[in-house]
């Protein structure tokens, strides 16, 4: 047998639920995702323009019995053809992540197949190494998601050295903050980049909070409260259209924020140097990952930087089960199995096995 066809018989079935997406997909040992299903609540969050947890939770509980299933049936595989099941157990908000690690759990006890506890953020992290060729250990990761902002060497799948992280917002829930400040909607993020197409991005300069010292560290307070002081003026005014001038905060805020992730990733590439570290690959990852805006300012400091640059597809940006069922292959290779007391955590620092 080749180690190939050793790995295309193991078939992982990811369960994530840790935020407002309840999804589920069967991925196989080299690297086929037999299926990925997605529900997502945006519709039932978006009157409060934000994440409820306990209407998240309800509805993971209410979803999750079909969204597995789908993503059997989508991949026509039934559980006994499982080799394992993999479940998010954190970090995330804790009444979904409980949702859908016992889901897990049932799963692994009624197919009679390993359990894999998944950290999710370590998932956003290797979500890269199964959607590209080669990418290699260590590779040096910019991980920007609605809950974290962290830039790191990815040394093994589970040894992540934190070379940097925000000291207050994430990348992520500034863009939604903001996006609330403009009544933009929800989710934030993405309607904040639509905005921004037909914004003069040039219009405002807000500030670049910690850009001015050797520190990898982020703060993106101050950004935000200077869009606040910005936005309350402009809306003060008698003038009842500001569509022109969200268009250009819109713009402005998401060319600032670019600034400060790529003067930062600038310092990780010194950093590297300095260390004596050559990673073969900068990789950015996590649902800001999915910004268009973003990811050609990244590519052009690569670009400079003469070293490669990856990014997973868009859709396996955001939270996904393909993502999980990846990180449980990882670590199924690895022989890394849960017991089923394995408690769910709404906190779970990368690489730290508890
Ligand atoms: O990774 P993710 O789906 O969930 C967490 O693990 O947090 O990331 C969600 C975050 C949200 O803050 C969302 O506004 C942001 O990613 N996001 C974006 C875009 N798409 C999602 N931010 C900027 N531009 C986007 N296109
Ligand atoms: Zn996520």
């Amino acid at each position: 047998m080749t180690f190939s066809d050793k790995n295309d018989e193991l078939y992982i079935l990811g369960i994530e639920s840790s935020c407002d997406e309840t999804a589920a997909a069967v991925v196989s040992g080299n690297k086929r995702v037999l299926s990925n299903v997605i529900y997502s609540q945006i519709s039932e969050h978006k009157q409060f323009n934000g994440v409820v947890p306990e209407i998240a939770a309800r509805s993971h509980l209410e979803k999750i019995d079909l969204v597995v299933q789908k993503a059997l049936n989508d991949a026509g595989i039934e559980i006994s053809g499982l080799s394992a099941v993999a479940g998010t157990c954190g970090p995330g908000l804790i009444g979904g992540v409980i949702v859908g690690a016992t889901f897990a759990k049932g799963t692994s006890l009624a197919a009679n197949i390993p359990f894999i506890a998944v950290n999710h953020i370590e998932a956003h992290a290797l979500t890269v190494r199964l959607t590209e060729d080669n990418i290699e250990f260590p590779y040096l990761l910019l991980l920007a998601s609605g809950g974290h902002c962290q830039i790191c060497i990815v040394h093994s799948h589970d040894n992540f050295e934190v070379i940097g992280q925000t000291l207050d917002d994430s990348v992520g829930e500034s863009f939604d903050k903001v996006a609330k400040m403009l009544n933009l909607g929800y989710p934030g993020g993405p309607i904040l980049e639509k905005w921004a197409e037909n914004g003069d991005e040039k219009r405002f300069d807000f500030p670049r909070p910690l850009c001015n010292k050797n520190s990898m560290d982020f703060s993106f307070s101050g950004l935000k409260t200077s869009v606040r002081i910005l936005t309350e003026k402009i809306f003060a005014a008698q003038d009842n259209n500001h569509d022109q001038e969200k268009a250009d905060i819109c713009a402005s805020f998401q060319r600032t924020v670019a600034e400060i992730l790529v003067y930062k990733m600038n310092l990780a590439f010194e950093y590297c140097r300095k260390t004596g570290i050559a990673p073969n690959v900068a990789v950015i990852a996590g649902g800001v990952a999915a910004n268009k805006y973003i990811r050609s300012r990244l590519q052009s400091l690569c670009e400079k930087q003469k070293t490669r640059f990856a990014v997973p597809p868009i859709a396996l940006c955001t939270d996904n089960g393909a993502m999980i069922a990846w990180a449980g292959i990882e670590k199924f290779q690895k022989g890394q199995f849960a017991t089923l007391d394995f408690k769910p955590r709404p906190r779970w620092p990368l690489g730290s096995a508890i």
